[in-house]
């Protein structure tokens, strides 16, 4: 374990915002894990435990142990004519991981093509798009628990899966995710309900033809990391209650809603955003995509504080439209290296 200090973070955030590491370590071994946390305790450092940091929002300056978890490797553990089970690294790119699972023609997650970042953080926010999450298809997490001191396997329904949360998000700072087994399909069941994918996969219903056409999306409207320094989705798509959200349709009658259990409505953050007039425009360096107004980009090495002055202003114009209050996505840090709650404007 090779401790270094005073470590630029800027290219390991999909954001690119600039963040000096007072200590950063990577590390590829679940003891080197542990020899990295014990080194934080004897020194008096919170850990900041970075990923692919592709939903993460970095202070300027970083006074804790950065560990970057770097632990590889797909295991196959069990195979029937049905399924099979797989043991995934955290440290493993996903959209590898994706095409690897095609490959192999292991079916399910085709749907969450090119979604940027590693394995281990999938479960944090069970990642989703074009109808499929990640939580569908995870059977155990494999973490070290903080709390506990101690390796544990969590199992999928502990892990409290719902729209772009989990037990990990209810408990920042407490998990460190080490391997993610999913159970995947050996034949395919294509989920092609959302939007107009049915459309775009046409007659070749195979799984191959429906990651590419997900990727082909994604392309045609979300920007690339390594040209447009972003974290996905900035916001997530709001939920509210029926009568709110009656009163919205009166006034804006294409409102695109999508009814959730409990009479709730979940309403499209792009779509607000864009009505706002916050579509392609910036404030400063940083602004909101013009192919999709949800996704923040950073166009010249802006800081945190740029960042945030950007999506404040979008959280207020969209509040006094709509009266809706956007959450932020990304996971926001202090310059302690700790996990703390946005402010809205
Ligand atoms: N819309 C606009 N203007 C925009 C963007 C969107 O009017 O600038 C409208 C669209 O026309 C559509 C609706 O908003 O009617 C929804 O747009 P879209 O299908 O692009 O999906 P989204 O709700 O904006 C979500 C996820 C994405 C995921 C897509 C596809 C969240 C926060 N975002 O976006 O996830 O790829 O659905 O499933 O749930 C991510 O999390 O990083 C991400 C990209």
């Amino acid at each position: 374990m090779e401790v270094q200090q005073q470590v630029q973070l800027q290219k390991f955030n999909t954001l690119n915002l600039k963040s000096t590491a007072a200590y950063y370590v990577q590390i590829s071994t679940q003891q080197a894990l542990l020899d990295a946390l014990d080194f934080a305790k004897q020194h008096q450092l919170n850990c900041l435990i970075l990923s692919g940091g592709s939903n993460m929002l970095l202070p300027e300056s970083i006074q804790a142990l950065v560990i970057h978890i770097n632990i590889r490797g797909i295991e196959k553990l069990e195979e029937n004519e049905n399924h099979v089970t797989v043991c995934v690294g955290a440290g493993e790119n996903w959209h590898d991981f994706v095409l690897y699972t095609t490959q192999q023609q292991w079916y399910g997650l085709q749907n969450l093509a090119l979604i940027p970042g590693r394995v281990g953080a999938s479960p944090v926010q069970n990642i989703g798009a074009y109808g499929v999450e990640a939580g569908d298809f995870i059977e155990t997490v494999q973490v070290y628990d903080r709390e506990q001191s101690q390796f544990k396997t969590l199992t999928a329904a502990e892990c409290h899966f719902a729209y772009r949360h989990s037990i990990f998000k209810d408990n920042p700072n407490r998990f460190v995710i080490v391997s993610v087994t999913f159970k995947l399909l050996k034949v395919a069941d294509l989920k092609l309900g959302y939007g107009d994918l049915r459309t775009a996969v046409g007659d070749e219903q195979t799984a191959e033809n429906l990651q590419r056409q997900v990727i082909a999306i994604r392309q045609s409207k979300l920007p690339d990391p390594s040209v447009f320094p972003n974290a996905g989705s900035f916001f997530k798509n709001p939920v509210i209650n029926e009568s709110h959200y009656q009163q919205l349709a009166q006034q804006f009658p294409k409102l695109p809603h999508y009814p959730q259990p409990n009479a709730q409505v979940k309403i499209a953050a792009g779509w607000l955003i864009d009505q706002a007039g916050w579509k392609g425009q910036r404030l400063g360096v940083v602004g909101m995509f013009e192919k999709q107004a949800l996704v923040l980009v950073n166009y010249a090495d802006a800081t945190l504080n740029e960042v945030q002055q950007t999506y404040q202003a979008v959280q207020h114009a969209v509040q006094q439209k709509f009266n809706i209050t956007l959450e932020p996505e990304p996971v926001l840090f202090n310059g302690l290296g700790l996990i703390q709650p946005h402010v809205s404007n």
